[in-house]
């Protein structure tokens, strides 16, 4: 069997920074994300009794060592549901940069989760195939869904309700986000990696931890009253203190490099000047900027004329993980 799917990338309003489980991969904390419509990944997926070790094709050339190895592991949850034991060619395509702070493992596992199960013939429920996307990377788990997604960390060792749900759907809302390309660069530690550094030596981890249900409900509320200023400052708010946590590791986990910061005062004089636009970054040196569509073409004209930015890409909320092809 074969099956195809796509999935798009999500930005983390409310960031996930440290596991609870690392075998299972369950999130120490919840977040809340915004599917982004532009950025997207293609995966197909093929279970043949031919080959002798699967195969990842990623962007059309033979991916590294360790990027196969992740997904193969990744497969063998599959075939252990499934029952199916031939090893599977895996195609994948992304319309943006892989490994560089885009999120690229989150529509990466999303679109894998969704064509192998297809392809091995599971029927699972949405729930299900999140925490399917959950176990090769925590914020795939959000990118079953479109529009606003809330990821629960739960409570259950075993990680049965760590899963993410929508909070609404691409439609109730329309936000941009300005992506702010610094760098084509793989960033120097995987976010994996720099979870367990922040979790084992960061005197602040437990506050972060404590800390994270108050930013939760001002998100959720600022979503539900569509209050732009709210849902933009708990945005800065948290990616600040996820940054702050990480720098605070030994050795301290820097992912910005000088156009970063130049971004980030660029978006705060924006603002004194009126336009209403929020930074946030993931784990690497790109910006991404909110705002509302009326200001977003003339902050992506002065976010591109800042040295240092390579390019920008404006991009709205779209939709959830979806099947493209099945054959048998
Ligand atoms: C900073 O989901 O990439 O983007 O579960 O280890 O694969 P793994 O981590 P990953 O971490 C994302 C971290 C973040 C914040 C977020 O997306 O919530």
């Amino acid at each position: 069997m074969k099956a195809a799917a796509s999935a798009h990338s999500n930005l983390a309003l409310i960031k996930y920074w440290g596991k609870s489980n690392a075998a299972l991969n369950i999130p120490a904390v919840g977040s809340i994300s915004i599917t982004l419509k532009e950025l997207s990944t293609r995966t197909s997926v093929e279970f043949d009794p031919q080959l002798n070790a699967d195969l990842l094709i990623l962007n059309e050339s033979h991916a590294d060592p360790g990027k196969e190895k992740r997904v193969s592991a990744f497969l063998n949850l599959i075939r252990q549901q499934s029952g199916i034991d031939h090893f599977a060619r895996v195609v994948s395509q992304n319309n943006y940069p892989i490994g560089a702070g885009l999120a690229s493992s989150a529509s990466g596992f999303a679109a894998l989760a969704l064509a192998a199960a297809r392809a091995a013939q599971l029927s699972l429920s949405p729930e299900q195939l999140s925490i399917l996307a959950r176990r090769g990377s925590g914020s795939a788990a959000r990118s079953i869904y479109g529009g606003f997604v809330e990821m629960k960390a739960g409570k259950a060792t075993d990680g049965s309700d760590s899963y993410a749900v929508q909070i609404a759907d691409e439609h109730h809302w329309a936000l941009n986000v300005i992506v702010a390309i610094t760098t084509e660069q793989e960033k120097s530690i995987g976010s994996t990696e720099g979870m367990t550094q922040t979790a084992q030596t960061s005197p602040y981890y437990k506050d972060w931890i404590s800390s994270s249900n108050a930013d939760l409900d001002e998100m959720r509320a600022a979503i539900s009253q569509k209050d732009f200023e709210k849902l933009g400052e708990i945005s800065e708010h948290s990616c600040l203190k996820m940054h702050g946590l990480a720098m605070s590791a030994k050795p301290g986990i820097l992912y910005w490099n000088q156009t970063t910061l130049e971004i980030i005062h660029a978006v705060r004089e924006l603002r004194r000047q009126g336009f209403a636009c929020y930074f946030t970054i993931d784990a690497g040196p790109q910006v991404k900027i909110l705002c509302l569509p009326a200001d977003a073409q003339r902050i992506e004209k002065y976010v591109r004329g800042i040295p240092g930015v390579r390019r920008t890409i404006p991009t709205s909320l779209g939709p959830g993980a979806k099947l493209i092809e099945t054959s048998s």
